[in-house]
């Protein structure tokens, strides 16, 4: 089989990690799949210097060996705060209206993809299967193109695909994606994202598309575009859910909640996850169902994230007011409904606060996928199952058709949501369950490796990358 190279912006190095555990899933997807199939991790190491020097630091840790960079404090301000969050991931999440469009961040986006190029460069071999990860580097495969890679390069997007009328504003969108037709093969979370794909390729480039098989011919050269849904390492988070620190946490968490039903959310600090609306959902619960505020408490993990871009600040802010708020309107001395953490926390507490919660809220306005939604069904006791609420426009819930599905934005439906949770008999809450866990371990991290990486080494390389 052939080495792997995998290159994303973010790598799962300690010196990367920033916050303890906020680092989102890609990083955990990858190392997963690379603790398993051995190969190469190149990306950021999280640090800045005053100036960029190529310079590769080489490490082996827990079985996966990363070569990482580091960036130029201009290069993370135009390229990853800039172009990366302040440019892309808005609009690719659908709000156009948090987007900003600055010259200098595409300069910054496009000098990082080409020192990722040149850095990465010498440490490809000829049978080695390129994987680039997420719009970080959407351009970088024709960056190692131009530099004479002929080797099979894939490239897989974390995040969803906005439809064309949204994708382009931006301006030199038909630049970007031309770039992008020099992958072989290009993966996306859903058919929903593909598709809005297609049709951008189809409508706004004139390419020959396939909707069937994916396949997209333009300029004589051919590419193959498909969905690959993301799953978690099922084996390693029942390990961890199996730890004395998974067992603590769940512990921590019931013996302060006493009597009370703990409901929990866990999302990055980030205004796609949708939590001011959450908390409006939860106020409007608690205002349609009063006799219920003494037995719920509400407990948001919410690790700071991407803290120099203002909308992040800005989300920070209202978030803690909203939560303030309602506390203060219905706290009582021995009793305050909503808990707001803001920090980080390993995958075992996790595991231990999923299965103390009776109910989770994964409510995003938008995600790729979203993995917390996943785990929390992996963690559950299978005898007496919690319940999950799932947003609609969360990618994962086109795979967990059985979870309760809710639009995010209707405070209503939240709160309806939250009572027929609260509601539920056994007998449902298993047969749900028992339907999810099937997807959850079938469809997990090891089976999307060995569906992309398959797709991708059983495509012929084309006649231009082999000249
Ligand atoms: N996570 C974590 N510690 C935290 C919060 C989150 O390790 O305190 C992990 C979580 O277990 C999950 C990932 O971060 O694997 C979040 O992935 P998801 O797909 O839900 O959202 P993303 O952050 O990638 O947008
Ligand atoms: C999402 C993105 C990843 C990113 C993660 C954490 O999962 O798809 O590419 O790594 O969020 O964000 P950060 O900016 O801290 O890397």
């Amino acid at each position: 089989m052939s080495r792997l190279v995998v290159i994303s912006n973010r790598v799962a190095v300690p010196k990367a990690r920033g916050v303890a555990g906020a680092q989102g899933g890609l990083a955990g997807a990858l190392n997963s799949a690379l603790k398993r199939n051995g190969g190469i991790w190149f990306g950021w190491s999280g640090d800045e210097v005053a100036e960029f020097t190529g310079e590769i630091s080489i490490q082996r840790a827990e079985g996966v060996t990363t070569a990482t960079i580091d960036l130029a404090a201009q290069d993370v301000e135009e390229y990853y705060n800039g172009y990366a969050n302040s440019t892309l991931w808005p609009l690719f999440h659908y709000r156009i209206d948090l987007t900003e469009y600055e010259r200098e961040f595409g300069r910054g986006y496009e000098r990082v993809n080409e020192h990722f190029a040149e850095s990465v460069r010498p440490l490809i071999e000829p049978d080695d299967l390129v994987w680039v990860h997420d719009y970080h580097l959407l351009p970088l495969g024709e960056r190692l193109r131009s530099r004479g890679v002929k080797n099979r390069i894939g490239f897989f997007l974390h995040i969803p695909w906005p439809p064309t009328r949204l994708f382009v504003s931006l301006p030199y969108h038909d630049r970007l994606v031309r770039t992008m037709l020099e992958y072989d093969l290009i993966g996306f979370q859903t058919r929903e994202w593909l598709e809005s794909f297609l049709h951008y390729c189809q409508k706004e480039l004139g390419a020959d598309v396939d909707e069937d098989t994916g396949r997209i011919t333009l300029g004589g050269r051919t590419v193959h575009a498909r969905a690959y849904p993301i799953g978690i390492d099922y084996d390693h988070v029942m390990d961890q859910a199996g730890t004395g620190d998974a067992r603590q946490a769940a512990q921590r968490l019931l013996a302060s909640t006493r009597h009370r039903t703990a409901m929990l959310g866990v999302d990055r600090l980030d205004y796609s996850k949708g939590l001011p609306e959450r908390i409006d959902g939860i106020s409007r619960f608690f205002d349609q169902h009063p006799q219920h505020v003494r037995d719920l408490v509400y407990i948001q993990i919410a690790p700071p994230s991407r803290e120099d871009v203002e909308s992040y600040q800005k989300i920070r802010t209202q978030l803690e007011q909203k939560t303030g708020q309602i506390n203060g309107a219905r706290s009582e001395v021995d009793l305050v409904p909503i808990r707001y953490v803001n920090k980080g926390h390993s995958l075992a507490e996790l595991c231990g606060f999923y299965r103390a919660a009776k109910i989770a809220l994964v409510t995003p306005l938008r995600d790729g996928m979203n993995l917390v939604a996943k785990e929390y069904i992996a963690a559950q006791d299978p005898e007496d199952p919690g319940v999950l609420i799932l947003s609609r426009f969360a990618g994962a819930a086109l795979q967990m058709p059985e979870a309760v599905l809710v639009n995010p934005h209707s405070p209503d439906e939240l709160s309806h949501a939250i009572k027929q949770a609260l509601d539920m008999p056994r007998e449902e809450r298993k047969e749900r369950w028992d339907a999810l866990i099937k997807t959850v371990r079938d469809d997990n991290i090891q089976r999307w490796t060995e569906n992309f990486t398959g797709d991708l080494a059983s495509l012929p390389i084309s006649q231009q990358n082999s000249d």
